[in-house]
C-alpha cells in the first residue's frame, strides 16, 4: 500500500538549477574555470562537494581539500544571497497543487533533498507545512544515486520503501529510489528520467489523478 510520499526539492518543488548554475558560474569566471549549462546539467541532485569536483574535474584542476572546502563556501554564499529573491510565486507549476491534494488526502509527506539550503528555500515558498519529515544534505553522509536520504526520510515516516513513492528529477535520483525499493516518478525528459516507474514531462502533468491511477494497484 502507498502511505508516504519523499520529494526532491531543486527541480521538484522549485527550480533552484539557474540559481545554482548562476552561483558555480560565478566563481567559475573568477576562477578562470570552463563552466557552462551543459556542465551545470550533471549537477543536478548531487552534493556541493561532489558538484565542485565534477566542475574540477572537467577543468583538469586538483587544489588542497581546505581550499575546495573554501571555494564551495564561496559558491554558497552567492546562492544563499540569492534565495533572498524567492517567493510563494516560485513553486514549480503543479507543485503545490500535488502537495496540498496529497495532504488532503491524508498521505504522509517528507522531503528527500540533497540540499543543505533545502530548509531556506522551504521557508522562502512557506511550504513547510506541507512535509512531516524533512531529510536534506544534513540527514545523512552518502548522497544520491546511495538511497541513504530516501530511506532516512521513510524510517522517519516510520514506512517502508514498498509503501513510499519518490519524486525526482535526477538520474542519480531515480537510481537511488530504486536501489532503496522504493517506487519512483521522474520529472524531466526520457534520457534523464525514463528508468523511472512513471515519468512526467513537468510537475503540471503529475497530478494526483494521474499518479493515482498509474499507482492504483498499490493504493
Ligand atoms: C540539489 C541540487 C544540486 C545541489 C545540491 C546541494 O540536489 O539539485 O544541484 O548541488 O542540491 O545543494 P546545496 O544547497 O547544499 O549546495
Ligand atoms: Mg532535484
Amino acid at each position: 500500500m502507498i502511505k508516504g510520499f519523499i520529494f526532491d526539492l531543486d527541480g521538484v518543488i522549485t527550480d533552484t538549477a539557474e540559481l545554482h548554475y548562476e552561483a558555480w558560474k560565478k566563481l567559475s569566471d573568477e576562477m578562470g574555470w570552463h563552466f557552462d549549462r551543459e556542465l551545470n546539467e550533471k549537477l543536478r541532485g548531487i552534493s556541493r562537494m561532489d558538484s565542485i569536483k565534477v566542475i574540477m574535474d572537467h577543468n583538469h584542476v586538483s587544489l588542497a581539500d581546505d581550499v575546495i572546502v573554501e571555494l564551495a563556501t564561496k559558491k554558497n554564499d552567492i546562492y544563499v544571497n540569492s534565495l533572498e529573491s524567492m517567493t510563494p510565486d516560485d513553486y514549480l507549476p503543479g507543485a503545490k497543487e500535488l502537495l496540498t491534494h496529497l495532504r488532503q488526502e491524508g498521505f504522509l509527506v517528507a522531503l528527500g533533498s540533497a540540499s543543505k539550503n533545502a530548509i531556506k528555500v522551504l521557508q522562502q515558498l512557506k511550504a513547510m507545512h506541507y512535509f512531516d519529515v524533512i531529510g536534506d544534505g544534513n540527514s545523512v553522509a552518502k548522497s544520491k544515486p546511495a538511497p541513504d536520504i530516501f530511506l532516512y526520510a521513510s524510517e522517519k515516516l516510520k514506512l517502508q520503501p514498498s509503501n513510499c513513492v519518490v519524486f525526482e528529477d535526477a538520474e542519480k535520483g531515480i537510481d537511488a529510489a530504486i536501489a532503496g525499493g522504493f517506487h519512483s516518478v521522474g520529472i524531466g525528459p526520457e534520457e534523464r528520467v525514463g528508468h523511472a516507474e512513471l515519468r512526467f514531462n513537468t510537475m503540471k502533468e503529475a497530478t494526483y489523478f494521474e499518479v493515482r491511477s498509474f499507482f492504483s494497484d498499490f493504493f
